[in-house]
């Protein structure tokens, strides 16, 4: 029988896998451990938890993960989790396996789980921002944004040959889900000639901004960027409209999908990922609960998950600004 019970920090990964999730569970795990806690990972995410697929991790366990895309632990969007029944299940594994903290590496609805969870139990909650999406106010970068960037922006290079050789306007879709980080800033990288984005959701029509700007005054060939959006149809909405609108052009659409997310992690992401697993630990050392550790300023920051969640992260209108100046 044991005498003295050992208490333990639960770490899981939720929602959409990003590069450098493993990063972090490699962070949170050593830093862990060498702080003298003991860790457990939560396979599939809050999925897991309700099913109760836990296993104590080693340091061995996370050794040679740093370089990995996806995550070790397995993610899962969960629909059980949504519901105060599978919470309850959760909260039981939780007491069933000693585990007092739990850390959650995920995007806003992740960390809106771990929200609900700590306000119905007695559950201590730390939150690392681990989406492609950028989209978690307090933060300025998180986890797998930056090496999804640098995916998209060698891709469209790569498309830009085609658009160049036939003299073609391409229409590429990123992801971003509602934010526009990754097409914006892709854009830029990628010296396309515009972004469309949920952010510039003005009066004005961005298709006919774009056109109207001068598209081939200069130029044989244009990419344009455009974000995600279940609103609008995305890429192909406006491939359609300038086959109709301004007939003439040869027009071509391409979807870049799921391999924005995986890969080997930058060295950037690798870095984030590791500073925010170190802080997450002092984070719980220095007693704070239910918040998203983050980087602001490059300082490591405590951002209350209400906040995170909630709050919309602004996008630098001035990079609109960037855009359009340099790509006449
Ligand atoms: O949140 C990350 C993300 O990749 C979004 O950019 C995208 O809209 C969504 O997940 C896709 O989700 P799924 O992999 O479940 O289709």
């Amino acid at each position: 029988m044991e005498t003295t019970e050992k208490k333990y920090i639960g770490i899981l990964t939720s929602g959409g896998d990003a590069s450098g999730m493993n990063a972090a569970i490699r962070a949170v795990t050593r830093s862990a451990i060498y702080n003298g806690f003991g860790v457990k990972g939560i396979y599939r995410g809050y999925e897991g938890l309700i099913a109760g697929e836990v296993r104590e991790l080693t340091t061995q366990d996370v050794s040679g993960i740093i370089c990995r895309g996806g995550t070790i632990l397995k993610t899962a969007r969960s629909e059980a989790f949504t519901t105060p029944e599978g919470r309850k299940k959760a909260y039981e594994t939780l007491v069933r396996e000693h585990i007092s903290a739990l850390i959650v590496i995920g995007g806003d609805g992740s960390l809106a789980g771990a929200r609900a969870l700590a306000e119905e139990y007695d559950v201590v909650c730390i939150g690392l921002p681990g989406t492609i999406d950028n989209d978690l106010y307090g933060t300025d970068s998180t986890i797998g944004y930056d090496t999804a960037l640098n995916t998209i922006v060698q891709c469209v290079d790569k498309i830009r040959d085609t658009a160049t050789s036939h003299d073609r306007i391409f229409f590429v879709e990123v992801m971003g889900r509602d934010a526009g980080f990754l097409a914006q800033n892709s854009a830029i990288a990628s010296g396309a000639e515009a972004a469309i984005i949920p952010e510039d959701r003005t009066d004005a029509d961005q298709l006919e901004q774009f056109i109207s700007r001068g598209f081939r005054k200069t130029k044989n060939s244009s990419i344009v960027i455009v974000s995600e959006s279940p609103k609008d149809g995305g890429a192909m909405h406006y491939a359609e409209r300038v086959r109709k609108e301004y007939p003439g052009y040869e027009v071509r659409v391409s979807i870049l999908g799921h391999l924005q997310r995986g890969g080997a992690p930058s060295a950037y992401d690798r870095i984030l990922a590791s500073r925010l697993g170190v802080g997450a630990i002092e984070a719980l050392m220095e007693g704070q609960r239910n918040v998203m550790v983050g980087i602001h300023n490059d300082e490591v920051v405590y951002v209350p998950f209400v906040q995170a969640i909630k709050d919309d992260k602004p996008l630098d209108k001035s990079l609109i600004r960037v855009l359009n100046e340099l790509s006449i």
